[in-house]
């Protein structure tokens, strides 16, 4: 690795500066018109071809997305279901990473204490991105944002109000990756599950940057009056299971239906990350209904990750995407292993 170049990870959505993320997505929809023409793992591009995708928790949109997106790409997803590796149990996390950077391209990792992935970035000289964890759901993010532009054209300006479980994953990146877009974005859960006081003064430092803002609010009509985009996410996530019951009453005030989106704007366009849960988080009306866009915001999951993938392979000098410009320094440097 040249010392010139370092490797860029994806752990958090500010991982991205604004003109990064920007380019990211530019990139997507350039990718999303023309499905090959990006090939960071092909042999003649320089970079390795296997990506190590690791789920220490079930997916469905983010397994698929990266094996085809990786596909497309001209490599190959190694996928590793839960359970399958040593990581976590008969092996460290840090020890994982010294293994696989010396023989995959990148790591993707869904898995639940951020820390771990901090740690994996930490040890290994090829990208590492998160494919979810406990605080944040940063690739969800890309796509919902290349969702909002392909639906309303420019991000900066917009108005998205988010409702239901604000301490989870997904409202921390909608938050935080909002911000970074220039938007304006409001937050809505009960006392008690709001983003933590560090996530919000994270969103408010960049929101300085890009003329974005942050309201984090327990009034749910503040969060939607005159909303452009609306979204909402499960109440009950991943390994939050046993306190189902009582989350279905904490949220229920947070519900996105035909109500809510009166409060909105008469064209709001409705997002949610999926798995939904009808007639809770959000209402099949809704989520059914002429204002969703759920179904590009799913398949927009494999554009995103296609430009990230390309874009952390070029920027950390690990393959040549032409149309990226160059990097400081030579590139690239990690042929195949
Ligand atoms: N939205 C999302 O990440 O879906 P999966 O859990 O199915 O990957
Ligand atoms: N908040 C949800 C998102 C699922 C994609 C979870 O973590 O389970």
């Amino acid at each position: 690795m040249s010392a010139s170049v370092t490797t860029r990870h994806f752990l958090k959505d500010t991982d991205l500066s604004p003109a990064e993320q920007a380019e990211v997505l530019d990139l997507a929809v350039r990718m999303k018109a023309a499905p090959y023409s990006v090939q960071p793992f092909a042999a003649d591009a320089g970079g390795r071809k296997t990506v190590a995708v690791i789920f220490d928790k079930t997916s469905t949109r983010t397994r698929v997305s990266f094996a085809t997106g990786v596909a497309d790409m001209g490599g190959n997803a190694l996928v590793i279901n839960p359970g399958e590796a040593q990581i976590g149990h008969k092996e460290s996390v840090e020890d994982t990473a010294k293994v696989l950077e010396r023989m995959v391209s990148t790591i993707v990792w869904r898995t639940g204490a951020h820390a771990g992935l901090v740690a994996m970035a930490a040890n290994s000289r090829v990208p590492v991105i998160n494919a979810l964890c406990d605080d944040y759901h940063p690739c969800q993010l890309l796509a919902d944002l290349l969702t909002i532009k392909e639906h309303k054209g420019e991000l900066k300006g917009l108005t998205m109000a988010y409702l239901g479980d604000s301490a989870n994953n997904m409202a921390n990146s909608y938050l935080l990756a909002g911000v970074t877009a220039g938007m304006n974005v409001r937050i809505a859960g009960p006392e008690g599950y709001l983003p933590d006081a560090e996530i919000v003064a994270a969103a408010e430092a960049r929101a300085a940057e890009t003329g974005g803002s942050v309201l984090v609010t327990t009034a749910a009509a503040e969060a939607l009056r005159g909303a452009d985009v609306v979204a909402t996410d499960t109440w009950v996530s991943m390994g939050q299971e046993a306190e189902k019951e009582a989350r279905m009453k904490l949220f229920r005030d947070y519900s996105v239906d035909a109500a809510a989106m009166k409060l909105a704007a008469t064209d709001a366009v409705v997002l949610h990350c999926l798995p939904a849960y009808r007639g809770y988080e959000i209402a099949a009306d809704v989520i059914d209904g002429p204002q969703s866009v759920v179904w590009d915001e799913a398949e927009n999951r494999l554009h995103a990750q296609k430009a990230l993938m390309a874009w952390l392979m070029h920027r950390s000098g690990l393959a040549v995407v032409e149309s990226l410009g160059p990097v400081d320094g030579p590139a690239p440097v990690n042929g195949p292993a």
